[in-house]
């Protein structure tokens, strides 16, 4: 067996993408467009693969860690001078190099095993990937001779009216001996723009009587480019379909998926309903049997079974089973909803834990609060959670009603099973078991009450805070 060593080449600064972000770390469905690639070689090679890395450099380690093994190209001098900057850390540890472009994310590892096992087969210093394509995308072209061999790779920029005709591209994507290539990637000739072009690699070959293998993909939309925002959206469209088209083989029913856009980090359970214009993202995964949108986006949480999840927001959220939210309800960052609760239209929670079977079904704000089970929180009601400096909680035990239209100024704590009535300002901590009502709220005396009469719960007292 042949040690293999994977080089990807990243160094570039993208420039017909005009952006600040590195071109290799756009997001495809969620994901860093280097990922895909990383994915794609994961398996081939023991060793990880090495990253040549250069503009944005920065930016690109901290996304990707240990990964891979990064190697700097200080001065963007062409591909060819940037596989060379990777000599070092490989000679000597493998016998094939695979290289490959970081801006080409369809690639399939079947693809890429494929390419590997023909160069093991044979002789020659260099196998390379093809590709035949109406649209040439800028690619370089495939020169071949009367009889079939490749004898060279010409640049869109350096071709003959006559080789621009020329259908079969360069995807970039080649296996080479790597006592070869480290020793003739330094004879590389600067091109006329100035760089060391990888691609001469082949005419060099061939100049000294070596034959250069090519074999063509299968599929040419593995070898979609990402040049510029343009491709970026095609192989975005490409990646989006595929994401769905395996949920929907693993059980997912997607009434409408052009409308339906989920990242490809998302899990979906069998027997969800995904409805038209919802957006998954993130690290979201969704239980079974649940139900999601329409017109939902729902990132980076957590969903149980049997759910529903209609016209509304969840960010950063836990949502339990048998949990109903919306229409129209936004579930903020750190809003955990137990098992059983009811959040239903122009709801607000943030940073907040609502116990099991809690019912919050109209126009409430609940922020930085920690509510029993089976607590009713009126319509309207407002954890005043700031301030203005800073933020405080609200503690709301078991069984508690709070009347509609509260106001609960934070810190603040509700006993269990204690009730408010409705309109009512709760500035100060309100026992288990009483009754709180007006403005500011106090508690009303309930055990002189009971002491006069019987000692029968005040079951009728609130009847007035209905939510
Ligand atoms: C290159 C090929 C072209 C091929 C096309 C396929 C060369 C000379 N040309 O052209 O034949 O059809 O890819 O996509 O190789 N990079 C560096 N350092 C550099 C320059 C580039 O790391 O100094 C990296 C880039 O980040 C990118 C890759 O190499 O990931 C290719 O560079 P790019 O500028 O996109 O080359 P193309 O013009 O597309
Ligand atoms: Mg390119």
């Amino acid at each position: 067996m042949s040690r293999l060593a994977v080089v990807i080449l990243a160094a570039g600064q993208g420039t017909r993408m005009k952006s600040n972000l590195p071109k290799v770390l756009h997001p495809i469905a969620g994901r860093p467009m280097i990922q895909y690639m990383l994915d794609a070689v994961a398996k081939l090679a023991e060793d990880r693969p090495v990253l040549v890395v250069g503009h944005g450099d920065e930016a690109v380690r901290q996304t990707l860690g240990d990964a891979v093994t990064y190697v700097l190209q200080e001065q963007r001098l062409g591909t060819g001078h940037a596989v060379l900057q990777a000599r070092e850390a490989l000679a000597g540890r493998a016998d094939t190099v695979l290289v490959l472009y970081g801006d080409m994310p369809l690639l399939s590892s079947e693809t890429l095993r494929a390419l590997v096992s023909a160069h093991d087969g044979q002789v020659a210093p260099i196998t390379m990937l093809t590709c035949i394509h109406q649209q040439t995308m800028g690619f370089g072209r495939i020169v071949r001779d009367g009889a079939g061999h490749v004898v060279g790779i010409v640049e869109e920029s350096q071709a003959t009216p006559e080789q621009l005709t020329i259908k079969e591209l360069n995807p970039g994507v080649y296996c080479f001996d790597a006592a070869w290539l480290w020793e003739h990637l330094p004879a590389l000739p600067l091109s006329p723009k100035g760089e060391y072009y990888l691609t001469d690699l082949v005419g060099m070959a061939v100049d000294e009587g070596c034959s250069v293998e090519a074999i063509v993909v299968d599929d040419p939309l593995e070898t979609l480019g990402v040049n510029e925002r343009l491709h970026l959206a095609k192989v975005e469209a490409v990646v989006r379909q595929r994401v769905r088209e395996e949920l929907m083989r693993a059980g997912v029913t997607i009434i409408d998926p052009a409308s339906t856009y989920i990242d490809a980090t998302v899990a979906i359970g069998q027997d969800t309903i995904v409805y038209p214009n919802t957006h998954l993202q993130g690290a979201t995964c969704i239980g079974v049997n649940s139900l999601i949108g329409p017109n939902t986006i729902v990132r980076g949480s957590t969903v149980g079974d049997n759910c529903r999840l209609e016209m509304s927001v969840v960010e950063d959220a836990i949502i339990e089973d048998d949990v109903s939210v919306g229409p129209f309800a936004h579930l903020r960052k750190g809003s955990h909803l137990a098992a059983g609760v009811h959040m239903g239209n122009f709801g607000e929670v943030k940073n907040s834990y609502l116990g099991p079977g809690v019912r919050m079904s109209h126009f409430s704000y609940v922020g930085d609060a920690e509510i029993g089970d089976d607590v009713n929180i009126g319509a309207g009601t407002v954890t005043c959670n700031y301030d203005g400096l800073d933020k405080h909680p609200t503690v709301i035990g078991e069984g508690a009603f709070i009347g509609s239209g509260t106001m609960l100024v934070a810190p603040v704590k509700v006993g269990a099973r204690a009730r408010i009535g409705a309109g009512a300002v709760v500035t100060h901590d309100v026992p288990p078991d009483s009754t709180a009502y007006g403005v500011p709220a106090r508690v009303r005396e309930e055990k002189a009450e009971r002491t006069d009469s019987s000692r029968e719960a005040p079951s009728g007292s609130c009847s007035g805070d209905r939510n």
